[in-house]
């Protein structure tokens, strides 16, 4: 079963022809939010989807829906886990293993991270990570098909991140994204307490990428050909106040821009706080609200792909063995019954749940 838990596990033709897939849709001239060619309108005729929100979404989870319902397919789900029996402590193996009896795909967003991984292991139909606790690879299959789109190749181009390095998951999932392209330059730009966690750094020096970590924004703008701006995460802060210190560290404004390329692309996954004024965004640069369009195309191109695979028992996944990750926010803290699962990054032993090194 093909399940899209890391873009990390993606090869790089089997991302070329998910974007040629996602092209052929686009192209069709009656695509712009026209129905999609007949070849595609009912490439998910009699599928369902369920679409299960752990955690709030706009974006996301409707353009999930919408992307399903354009390919002919049907939708049910929550977005509240308030609900569901979750609240009555239903574990997230079951909740899996009852969902993927009444759909053909499972897409699901979780705070946890690890949780995608851990719904793979007990799901009868493919599971879509729809952004967990540390990765979200289906952010990445729209912010990929903008650059391809708009700049026409992503080889050898300067990708400026910046503001919450370590906690945008949008941002992990980029940098493993890009490990599969050629001569790509990051200036991942945040303040200390923001920066990127350490088992992406060890990520990129293990696939040769160059990288550089800045505080400041403004110096390294002119070298820039995308600048991906991101919220600070105050939900995933332990302590409001270092949330306080870090609030408001950077706003680009079209005066920032002045000194920027003219064929610059400015990216954010959305949802904004005032990290981009909003006078930025009649520059032509910026190309967000087009960015969130293009996910909706690039959700259709995968749906259309994984959920039209047969239905398949999952491995039996051995149970009672006490998992060896500390991480408190990976998933094997809260569902004991996990195995715990080990991969290596960097020839260090990591949890293959949340990637986080195992002492
Ligand atoms: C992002 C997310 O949820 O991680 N949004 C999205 O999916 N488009 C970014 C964020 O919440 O800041």
């Amino acid at each position: 079963m093909r399940h899209l838990i890391d873009f990390g596990d993606l090869t790089r033709a089997e991302w070329e022809s998910l974007y040629q897939r996602c092209s052929d849709i686009m192209d069709h001239p009656a695509s712009c939010f026209r129905p999609p060619p007949p070849v595609f309108r009912a490439a998910c005729r009699g599928r369902v989807m369920a679409s299960l929100f752990y955690e709030p979404s706009t974006r996301t989870n409707f353009s999930f829906q919408t992307a399903m319902l354009r390919v002919g397919g049907t939708v049910f789900g929550f977005a509240d886990p308030k609900s569901t029996s979750t609240a009555k402590g239903e574990t997230l193996k079951d909740t899996i293993k009852m969902v993927s009896g009444y759909a053909d795909v499972v897409v699901m967003r979780n705070p946890k991270e690890g949780a995608a991984k851990a719904a793979s292991l007990y799901s009868d139909v493919p599971v879509i990570n729809a952004g967990d606790g540390h990765m979200h690879p289906t952010q990445t299959t729209a912010d990929l098909t903008t650059i391809t789109r708009l700049r026409g190749k992503v080889d050898g181009l300067s990708v400026g991140l910046c503001g919450d390095l370590k906690n945008g998951r949008t941002v992990h999932s980029l940098i493993k994204a890009l490990a599969k392209f050629e001569g790509i330059k990051f200036f991942l730009i945040a303040p200390r307490e923001l920066a990127v966690p350490e088992y992406m750094r060890a990520f990129m020096r293990e696939h040769g990428m160059w990288f550089t970590e800045v505080t400041g924004l403004e110096a390294v703008i002119p070298q820039l050909d995308v600048l991906y701006m991101t919220r600070i995460q105050r939900e995933r802060f332990v302590d409001p106040l270092e949330y306080e210190r870090c609030k408001g560290v950077y706003v680009l404004t079209r005066r920032k821009l002045d000194r920027a390329k003219k064929e610059l692309l400015v990216m954010h996954p959305l949802p904004r706080v005032d990290e981009i004024a909003i006078d930025v965004d009649d520059d032509p640069r910026a190309v967000y609200f087009e960015q969130a369009r293009y996910g909706m195309y690039a959700r259709m191109a995968l749906l259309t792909d994984l959920a039209n695979q047969e239905r398949e028992k999952p491995e039996p996944v051995e149970i009672g063995v006490k998992p060896a990750c500390s991480n408190p926010n990976c998933i094997t803290q809260t569902e004991h019954y996990l195995p715990p699962l080990v991969k290596q990054n960097g020839g260090v032993d990591c949890c293959a749940y949340c990637d986080k090194e195992l002492r």
